[in-house]
């Protein structure tokens, strides 16, 4: 009979015989997996534009730097702040073409305002999973509902055209405001990790919340 290849792995060291017992069957499946991605990498290299009612998902480019020059650089002056932005600028130059993420700038479709970004990140092509973020601007774009479109477009393109299983994210446990979005999208809250940051001399919890694409999308 021959050798099956975990005997053969274990006979030349190249795995521990504690951790493979039971295991040819997982094996297969893993390998199997990789060999399977469901995740289409195109739509990552060239991520199309999403169009909502309010708002519509620009892949990012360095057209939007202006409008979210807050978040990248914030407002102030001097030389470290030149020299942060020419960096994201170089950045945004290749942002829309990589392999591993998609980069969406938030307008509004009323007036073309550069309002957030939303991004998905952290690939796991062979488990078919990634994280998920989103900001706006500043406040003074909080609560009128394009956190809420932005990212439902992005989740039914990531569990749609796109073949995701798993989307991750993490959330401040103070953020209410980010919670409900969240919560309203389906996303399900997974775990809750102890005093993580320090918010306004606070240490809070940081909630991590997944959704798959089995579950419910309200
Ligand atoms: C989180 C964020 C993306 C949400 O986007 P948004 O456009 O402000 O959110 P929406 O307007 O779509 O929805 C916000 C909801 O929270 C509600 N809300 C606001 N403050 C709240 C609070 N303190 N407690 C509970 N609900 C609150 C709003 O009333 C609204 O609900 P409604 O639509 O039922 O009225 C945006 O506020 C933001 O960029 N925040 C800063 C960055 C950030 O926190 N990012 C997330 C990190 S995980």
């Amino acid at each position: 009979m021959a050798p099956d290849f975990i005997t053969v792995a274990t006979f030349l060291g190249m795995v521990d015989t504690a951790q493979l017992r039971n295991t040819p069957a997982r094996l297969a499946v893993e390998v199997c997996d990789w060999l399977t991605p469901a995740v289409d990498l195109s739509l990552l290299r060239h991520q199309p534009t999403l169009v909502g009612q309010g708002v519509r998902l620009e892949p990012l480019g360095p057209q939007h730097f202006d409008g979210l020059r807050s978040l990248f650089v914030g407002e102030a002056p001097g030389p470290l702040a030149v020299a942060l932005a020419d960096q994201v600028k170089l950045g945004l130059a290749v942002a829309k073409e990589r392999p591993d993420r998609a980069d969406w700038a938030i307008v509004t479709t009323a007036d073309g305002h550069v309002v957030g970004e939303v991004v998905l990140f952290s690939l796991d092509a062979d488990h078919d999973s990634m994280e998920f973020r989103i900001a706006l601007s500043g406040p003074e774009r909080f609560d009128l509902g394009y956190g809420s479109e932005a990212t439902l477009l992005v989740r039914d393109f990531a569990f749609g055209p796109l073949g995701l299983r798993r989307l991750t994210l993490e959330v401040a446990a103070s953020n209410a405001r980010a919670r409900k979005v969240y919560d309203r999208a389906g996303f399900v809250v997974e775990g809750v990790r102890r005093a993580v940051r320090l918010v306004d001399g606070i240490w809070d919890d940081v909630v991590d919340m997944a959704l798959l694409s089995s579950d419910p999308r309200p």
